[in-house]
């Protein structure tokens, strides 16, 4: 039977909301993951190093008792309201880790947004003395240009020259999803990449070609089975640049089911199935621990975690959960119920 034992994963890319959704999903992102890269696109978003406290502060009120080591840590959301002295003191005092560039427009609650990215010399200035990363959503948003080519222009037009500019500002560009990220990433020693389970585990034919589903429309929108096969030698090559991030986005199904659908993938719950069950086809099991437990520690600068997770590839005949329901009453759908029949997963 195959097994393997991997330091416990860290989520460097995660959408834990507010209320009573953070209440329902917090469980699955603290009990699979130590370090939670929380994203900030809350509404408003988090500009301040107090509305991050405060943030952090709630999550960690309602994750459960029995997650081994959870530990969230908070980016800001790229805004002119963002301080720079109150910055500073958020990332001395350890609760801010990054600060995170949306474009206006590209995705969920990125209205706060920027139009470009070369609006925040001053900003990335102290965040090169600060030593922390840039974490950049790369989608141009010129409505001229097609949906599935706006990750590689974002990186032509706007990354590209922001990286010339400033090489000694370290970059992640969040959600990799196409083979010209993946070039894009290995071509600029100053960047580095989060890839998700859905982008590795599905292509567009799986969102649009029998029935168009809407649990698998995220931004940067699923692409091509040729990006899909470029983001997968690259999670499974061994190279310190990518890294999980899970992106997992939780959205109520009345939110997804409709004329016009929320982008976000709730991939918590069976995430690491769903990697796990790529490296396996892929013969590359061997590479599992540095893409989910290693390169994105020494990315972010911490030690791997010293706690273990065993996954086991043993098929269940039981029936795993298909959704969540919130207090509120909010149905979510879980991403890969298939991929984890096939797995078993424990803690030590
Ligand atoms: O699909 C996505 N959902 N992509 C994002 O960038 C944001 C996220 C969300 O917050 O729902
Ligand atoms: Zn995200």
């Amino acid at each position: 039977m195959t097994s393997i034992e991997i330091p416990f994963p860290d989520d460097w890319h995660v959408h834990l909301r507010d209320g009573e959704m953070l209440e329902a999903v917090v469980g699955y992102t603290a009990r699979r993951f130590r370090y939670a890269m929380v994203m900030p696109n809350l509404a408003p978003p988090i500009t301040s190093v107090a509305d991050a406290r405060a943030y952090h502060q709630r999550i960690l009120a309602v994750a459960p008792a029995d997650a081994p080591d959870f530990r969230p840590v908070m980016a800001l959301y790229c805004s002119p309201a963002i301080d720079l002295d109150d910055l500073r003191r958020g990332v001395e005092e350890g609760i801010i880790a990054a600060v995170k560039y949306y474009p206006a427009g590209a995705t969920t609650n990125s209205d706060a947004g920027g139009t470009s990215l070369a609006d925040f010399m001053n900003l990335y200035e102290t965040m090169i003395d600060l030593g922390i990363r840039l974490l950049v959503h790369a989608e141009d948003t010129d409505p001229t240009v097609d949906i599935f080519a706006r990750e590689a222009s974002f990186l032509d037009r706007q990354l590209a020259p922001l990286c010339a500019s400033l090489p000694e500002l370290a970059v992640t560009v969040e959600h990799v999803s196409t083979g010209a990220g993946v070039d894009f990433v290995s071509a600029h020693p100053q960047v580095a990449a989060s890839i998700t389970p859905h982008h590795l585990a599905r292509d567009r034919s799986d969102l649009l070609a029998n029935g168009m589903k809407p649990d698998l429309y995220c931004k940067p929108v699923i692409n091509s089975s040729a990006d899909q096969a470029q983001l997968i030698a690259a999670a499974t090559g061994g190279d310190p640049k990518f890294f999980l991030g899970t992106d997992s986005a939780p959205h109520p199904t009345a939110a997804k089911y409709g004329p016009v659908a929320k982008a976000g993938v709730f991939n918590a719950a069976y995430g690491l199935e769903v990697v796990a069950d790529v490296f396996h086809q892929e013969g590359s099991l061997d590479q599992l621990a540095a893409f989910t437990s290693t390169n994105g520690a020494a990315v972010y600068g911490v030690e791997p975690s010293e706690h273990r997770l065993m996954l086991t590839a043993e098929s269940t005949d039981q029936d795993l959960a298909t959704h969540l329901t919130t207090a509120a009453g909010d149905e979510v759908v879980l991403f890969g119920d298939d991929e984890a029949t096939r797995w078993q997963v424990s803690v030590s």
